[in-house]
């Protein structure tokens, strides 16, 4: 082989995976995104941190019909609960979660459901989600927030339909 054959070979196997890589890393982003519904969580809105009880739609945190098959639950966190602590919907309902915080700065993870937010003083974090399969998921603080972080947590009990 000549000389210069090869450094053209050499130069090759480098420019292809630095065509490879980044058209690689394009692909899987459009799956996940598209594909999986993997997204970050919108931010819906500011509020006053120092008002959460009296700003709607914090001062009647709950869950709420807004459609068949459709509820918003207004949550907040505040050391070291959730409020509501528990959410009961029927399985195959689209729920989206409108939260906040009281205090310091929290989490919300719902393993099993694509539900993955930080909860912010003074911002509104909207993760929509569907519930289709019946049972007890958690919702788990996963921001360190003082002495008793690992106590955090409330469930979302989807139930069968009748
Ligand atoms: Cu709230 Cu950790």
């Amino acid at each position: 082989m000549k000389k210069g054959t090869t450094v053209y070979l050499y130069e090759l196997a480098w420019i292809l995976p630095s065509i490879a890589i980044p058209v690689g890393m394009l692909a899987a982003l459009t799956v996940t995104a598209f594909g999986a519904g993997i997204h970050l969580p919108s931010v819906a809105g500011r509020i006053d941190s120092r008002k959460v009880a009296e700003t709607a739609p914090f001062d009647k945190p709950g869950v709420v019909q807004v459609a068949p098959d459709r509820y918003e639950v207004y949550l907040t966190g505040q050391i070291w609960t959730f409020t509501p602590s528990e959410v009961r919907v029927p399985a195959g309902s689209t729920v989206t979660f409108v939260a906040t915080s009281r205090d310091v700065v929290h989490g919300l993870i719902v393993p099993g459901a694509n539900v993955n937010t930080m909860l912010l003083p003074g911002q509104v974090a909207r993760v929509t989600v569907r519930f289709d399969r019946p049972g007890e998921y958690p919702m788990i603080c996963h921001e360190y927030c003082g002495i008793a972080h690992h106590t955090m947590s409330g469930k979302i009990i989807v139930e069968p339909r009748s």
